[in-house]
C-alpha cells in the first residue's frame, strides 16, 4: 500500500491508473478505523480496480467545544488494517495540505442538511460537504463509498453530487453493528464498558418503533415520544428521534412508505447517532 500525503504525488499516481483504464474507488474517513470502515473498504475492493482511502480529521466539520483536538488518532493501527485489506493507496494529508490558507469558498447543501444533526451541529454539514468536494476533486474517483450509519451525511453528499454534476457514483453501505446492536463508531471508544451495554438500547428503541410502524396503529408522534421518554428514563439525553422519509428526510406522513427513523442521543458526554430504514 502506498502512503501519500501530498496532493501532487497523489495526482501523479492516480493519473497513471486512470490512463491504464482502472476504475477507481474512494473511501473517505477520519481514521480510528473499525469494522464499519472496513466494510466500506471491502465493498470498494469488490467494485473497482484500485481503492483509495483517505484519512483526514477535518477541522472544519467540528464545532466549537467539539472533540476535534481529542478525536482518536490511531494511524499505525489504521495503516495495518488497510494493508491487510490490500488497499492500493492511503492519502493522509496534513491540515495545511487541504487548507493552505483561509478558504473563501464553502460548499453548502440546503434542505436535507438542515434538521437533526445539522440543527444541533451548526456548520457541520458545510464542513463535510466542503471537504468531501475537495477530496472528490483531488481523487476524482469513479465511485465513492459512504456508510448508512451517517444517514443524513449520505443524503447531503448525494444532493451535492447531483446538484454539482459530479461524475461520481455514490455507493451506500449498510450499518455495521456490535453483537449487542450498537452501531460501530469511533466515538464508542469514549464509552465505559457499562455505557456500551446501555448504548445497545438505542438500537433496541429503533426496533420497537419499527414493530409499531409495521403494525400501523399508533400515531407517529406518539411512537417518537414514547421512544424519547424511554431513552430518558434509561439515562440518555435524547436529541431527536424522528420518523422521516428516506427521500428528503422530512417528517413522514402515514401515506409515506420508504421511512427512516433518525436518532441522536447523548450518553454522559458522548453523542451517539443511529438510524433504521423501514420499507412498509
Ligand atoms: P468517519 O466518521 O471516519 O466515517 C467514514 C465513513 O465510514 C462514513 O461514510 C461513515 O458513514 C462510515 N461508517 C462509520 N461507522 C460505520 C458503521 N458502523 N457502519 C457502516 N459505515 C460506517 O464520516 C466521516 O468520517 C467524515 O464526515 C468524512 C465523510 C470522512 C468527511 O470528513
Amino acid at each position: 500500500m502506498q502512503c501519500i500525503n501530498k496532493i501532487l504525488n497523489l495526482r501523479e499516481q492516480l493519473n497513471r491508473w486512470r490512463l491504464a483504464g482502472d476504475v477507481i474507488a474512494f473511501v473517505p474517513t477520519m481514521g480510528n478505523l473499525h469494522e464499519g470502515h472496513m466494510q466500506l473498504v471491502s465493498q470498494a475492493k469488490k467494485q473497482a480496480d484500485r481503492v483509495v482511502v483517505s484519512l483526514f480529521v477535518n477541522p472544519t466539520q467540528f464545532g466549537e467545544g467539539e472533540d476535534f483536538s481529542t478525536y482518536p488518532r490511531t494511524e499505525a493501527q489504521d495503516k495495518q488494517k488497510l494493508e491487510s485489506l490490500k488497499v492500493d493507496l492511503l492519502f493522509m494529508p496534513e491540515v495545511t495540505e487541504i487548507y493552505p490558507k483561509k478558504s473563501l469558498t464553502t460548499v453548502s447543501v440546503t434542505g436535507v442538511s438542515e434538521g437533526y444533526c445539522g440543527a444541533k451541529r451548526v456548520g457541520h454539514f458545510d464542513g463535510v460537504a466542503t471537504v468531501v468536494s475537495k477530496l472528490f476533486n483531488i481523487v476524482q474517483p469513479n465511485k465513492a463509498f459512504f456508510g448508512e450509519k451517517d444517514f443524513q451525511q449520505l443524503a447531503v453528499i448525494r444532493a451535492m453530487v447531483l446538484d454539482l454534476n459530479l461524475p461520481i457514483e455514490i455507493i451506500p453501505v449498510p450499518i455495521v453493528r456490535e453483537s449487542n446492536g450498537l452501531a460501530m463508531s469511533s466515538r464508542n471508544g469514549y464509552l465505559t464498558a457499562e455505557q456500551k451495554n446501555l448504548a445497545a438500547q438505542l438500537y433496541a428503541s429503533l426496533i420497537i418503533a419499527k414493530e409499531e410502524l409495521v403494525l400501523g396503529q399508533a400515531e407517529y408522534l406518539d411512537i417518537e415520544k414514547e421512544a424519547r421518554d424511554k431513552l430518558t428514563q434509561l439515562g440518555f439525553e435524547p436529541e431527536y428521534f424522528t420518523i422521516c422519509r428516506q427521500e428528503d428526510l422530512k417528517p413522514a406522513a402515514k401515506t409515506d412508505k420508504q421511512l427512516v427513523i433518525l436518532l441522536a442521543a447523548k450518553l454522559g458526554q458522548v453523542r451517539l447517532i443511529d438510524n433504521l430504514q423501514i420499507n412498509l
